[in-house]
């Protein structure tokens, strides 16, 4: 199978002041399509710094990170921003859903910026809230929805312009663990059906045995265990 992502060689520094720290070191990691791959290790182990380089948000100092073979780290800005807008997804720890919105505005507007029109939006802001078990609750707003509920309404947002690929920080770490394993059953749904890439960070083990792959990261290196 051809890679979708396959980094070589990736090493991240961050500058405080006159200190260096060397955040990720060494990274070659390699993720096949249709996959759900977990990145876990302690606090501080480099699992965002990571997540965010694979996810185009962040360039590393050294190495390539070749996104079905093209080096997205040695793109201009303009281009990593189009592959963030059309083949990416994201969702993060704490839900960012726009409070004054209900569920279908939230991810109507995400596929309005998307360039959707008026009729497909709908369409497929309706096929996405259902394919996550909300089509009932699509016209609450997120305070009368439930911490898994939002996370769900955040994934549908995340999944609206069919990315190839989505990352996840986290999506299950404010969440108690029935609404954690809701969240990871539709997670688990999107790869078995829709062929979605997942990659994702979780601190969880209950959460490593529905992934496919598991990189464990330990200052800034992938270990072995
Ligand atoms: N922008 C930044 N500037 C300076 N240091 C940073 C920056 N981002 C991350 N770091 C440092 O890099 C290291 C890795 O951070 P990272 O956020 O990737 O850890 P993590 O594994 O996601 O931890 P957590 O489980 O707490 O989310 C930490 O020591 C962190 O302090
Ligand atoms: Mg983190």
């Amino acid at each position: 199978m051809k890679p979708i992502i396959r980094t070589e060689g990736v090493n991240r520094y961050f500058q405080t002041g006159r200190e260096t720290l060397h955040a990720l070191k060494d990274i070659n990691v390699t993720i096949n399509p249709g996959t759900l791959t977990v990145l876990k290790g302690r606090s501080g182990s480099g699992k965002t710094t990571l997540l965010n380089l694979l996810g185009a948000l962040d360039k590393p100092n050294t190495g390539k990170i070749l996104l079905n073979d093209r080096d997205i780290a040695a793109m201009p800005e303009r281009g990593r921003d189009e592959l963030r807008r059309t083949e990416m997804g994201f969702i993060f720890q704490a839900v960012a859903l726009i409070s004054l919105m209900s569920a279908y505005e939230n991810v109507e507007f995400g596929l309005r910026v998307a360039g959707y029109n008026s009729k497909d939006r709908k369409r497929r802001a309706e096929e996405c809230l259902s394919f996550v078990g909300l089509q009932k609750r699509m016209h609450h707003r997120p305070h009368e929805l439930s911490g898994g509920e939002q996370q769900r309404v955040a994934i549908a947002r995340a999944i609206a312009h069919k990315p190839g690929i989505i990352f996840a920080d986290e999506p299950t770490a404010e969440l108690d663990t029935h609404m954690g394993i809701q969240v990871m059953k539709v997670l688990r749904d999107l790869v078995e059906k829709e062929g979605i890439t997942i990659v994702m960070t979780s601190h969880d083990p209950n959460i490593m045995e529905l992934a496919d792959q598991v990189f464990a990261l330990q200052d800034g290196q992938v270990i072995v265990e």
